[in-house]
Parts: structure tokens; C-alpha cells; sequence
């Protein structure tokens, strides 16, 4: 595996997901694949979740990791092709990309949308420049578009909290938030379940459609209750608006979950990536009840990154 970027790196979907339990039940078990090889993390923007579970997986491979914040640590990247670097943008993504790959043997990038310039963010011009340029295998740690190692754990919880023969219900639904939030995660979370063994829908108000391209035969509704009518899954997740590209939209209704709302599910557990604001994406009676599923899915970021490492690994 030369890079994950999104879920179309991977051949076998189910195949990847039992690998990664079985990792779960030993994560130790290879620890010396990874011995005297060095993982790279470089964030352009903040992250607790992403970060620490990637370092994690890649100790439990015995890899060494080096993290630079590059958005406080590092230089201004510049990305344009023939700059003339004569304002803010210190070092160009050719040198900088370069270097690192000279230091790693598998390098991880984070870098949001700006959501301002659909056509930029969307050509995932940080992401394939950093690809082109760092020569090691990458890793994505959230791009502009997509989130795939947030999606992958999401697709382990998933499997691991369904023992029933028939596919469960999955539904995505848009939750009120006070910023603009990239569409990355719904994006991904998406593109996952239409290669899931689930059924899946997504509700949001209208204006908030996701790129098709990640939702191409999915069952979407503005209509929250029929959705979550009979759900067994209720992935919870805000986004800005794709359409009007970066904005926060008028809402009329409320589209927080409740306890109340819950009630004509399938008792369905409660998913959401995290961060979270309490109380505004998620109330309280929610995030401290019974059905969140939500600490299980920081909790399986290791084995997503560990068994995404331990491939490319296995093929350096
Ligand atoms: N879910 C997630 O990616 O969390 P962080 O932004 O903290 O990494």
C-alpha cells in the first residue's frame, strides 16, 4: 500500500476491518515489524485524537514517530507551482515534502479546507503535492475531503457492536454546530458505508448536500424522523454547507439528537468523531448515556492506524 487517502486503497473493506479486530485483541503481536523504521506526523492543523492514536499504533509496531505542528512549529508551506516567493510563505512544498520523506519511512499528513476556494480544496491540491513530493509511502490524517483512518475506525465499531444477520441500518445525520466544519468526515463516513455491508442513509437539511460523488445511490432525506425511523447506528456529524461552499445555512428546525428522537430507533447506538460540542452537535443525556458508542470510536483510531501502518510496512 503505497498511500490511504480514502477507501478506494483498499482492496478487500471486510477483509481490513477483521484484521484490524484481531489486532485489537493483541496489538503487540508485531512489534518488531516496524523496528528501526521511522514514522512521520506532520499536522497543519490541530488534532488530539488523530495524533496520539496514530503514535500509538506506530509504537505497538516498534516504529520510532517524529510530530511537528507545522501550523505552530514548522514554516508557511507554499503549495502554488512557480511561486514567487516574495510574501508570507517561508519554504515550498517540493523542499519541505522532500526532506521529510528523507527522514521517514511512512509519513502522515493533516491538512482542512480552507472553505473558501471549493475548486482548491476539493483538487486536494495539499494532499497530492505532499503525495508527489515526499517519495515514502502517506498516510492521510484527515485532507480536505476525506477522513479515511476516522471512518475506518468508525466501520471496526460498527462490526464490532452488530452480531445479528442482517444488515443493520446506518444513518448520517446532520447536527448543528456554531462553525463552518469541513465536510471531510461525512464525506468519508459515506463513501465507507456504501462499501459496507449496511444500509445507509443520510438525512440533513436542505442546502447541505455532500459532493455526489461520495453518496452516488444512497438513500438522502431531508426528513430526520423517517430516517432515524427503525435505525440501529446514528452517526451524528455536523458540516458546512458544500453547495454554497463553506457557509452556514438557515435552519428552521432543530436538528440535534435527543433521547426523545432516539425513541423511534432500534435503541440505536450513538456514534460522532469527535471533538464534540456538548449541548449544541450533542446533548448531555446523550453523550452520558447508554447507547454512545463514541469513546469506542477514539478508542479503535489505534487499530485503524495499526493496521493501515502494519500493510505498508509489510510492503516497504
Ligand atoms: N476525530 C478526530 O480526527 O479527532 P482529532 O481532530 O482530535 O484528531
Amino acid at each position: 500500500m503505497k498511500q490511504f487517502t480514502s477507501v478506494r486503497d483498499m482492496h478487500d473493506v471486510n477483509k481490513f476491518v477483521q484484521e484490524a479486530l484481531a489486532l485489537k485483541q493483541n496489538p503487540l503481536v508485531h512489534s518488531q515489524l516496524g523496528k528501526n523504521k521511522t514514522l512521520g506526523l506532520i499536522f497543519l492543523n490541530p488534532s488530539l485524537r488523530t495524533r496520539m492514536s496514530a503514535q500509538k499504533a506506530a509504537y505497538n509496531l516498534g516504529m520510532n514517530v517524529i510530530t511537528v505542528s507545522m501550523d505552530k512549529e514548522g514554516w508557511s508551506i507554499e503549495f502554488e507551482e512557480g511561486a514567487v516567493m516574495n510574501a508570507g510563505k517561508t519554504e515550498h512544498i517540493k523542499e519541505a515534502a522532500a526532506v521529510i520523506g528523507q527522514y521517514c519511512d511512512i509519513a502522515g499528513i493533516r491538512c482542512f479546507p480552507g472553505l473558501t476556494d471549493r475548486h482548491f480544496d476539493y483538487g486536494e491540491v495539499v494532499l497530492n503535492q505532499f503525495i508527489r513530493y515526499c517519495n515514502v509511502p502517506v498516510v492521510s490524517l484527515e485532507s480536505a475531503t476525506l477522513h479515511p483512518l476516522q471512518s475506518f475506525a468508525d466501520l471496526i465499531t460498527i462490526t464490532e457492536n452488530w452480531n445479528k444477520p442482517l444488515k443493520p441500518k446506518v444513518v448520517l445525520t446532520w447536527a448543528p454546530h456554531i462553525k463552518a466544519l469541513p465536510q471531510a468526515v461525512a464525506n468519508s463516513f459515506s463513501e465507507w458505508m456504501t462499501a459496507a455491508e449496511v444500509e445507509f442513509i443520510i438525512t440533513h437539511p436542505e442546502g447541505y448536500e455532500l459532493d455526489e460523488i461520495y453518496t452516488e445511490g444512497d438513500t438522502v432525506t431531508y426528513d430526520q424522523e423517517n430516517a432515524l425511523l427503525n435505525a440501529d447506528f446514528v452517526y451524528v456529524k455536523n458540516w458546512s454547507s458544500y453547495r454554497d461552499y463553506g457557509k452556514i445555512l438557515p435552519v428552521e428546525k432543530n436538528w440535534m439528537l435527543t433521547n426523545g428522537k432516539l425513541g423511534i430507533t432500534n435503541n440505536a447506538k450513538v456514534m460522532h468523531c469527535l471533538p464534540v460540542r456538548r449541548n449544541v452537535e450533542l446533548p448531555d443525556e446523550i453523550m452520558d448515556g447508554e447507547n454512545t458508542l463514541i469513546l469506542k470510536q477514539a478508542e479503535n483510531r489505534i487499530y485503524a492506524a495499526q493496521a493501515v501502518l502494519k500493510k505498508m510496512l509489510a510492503e516497504i
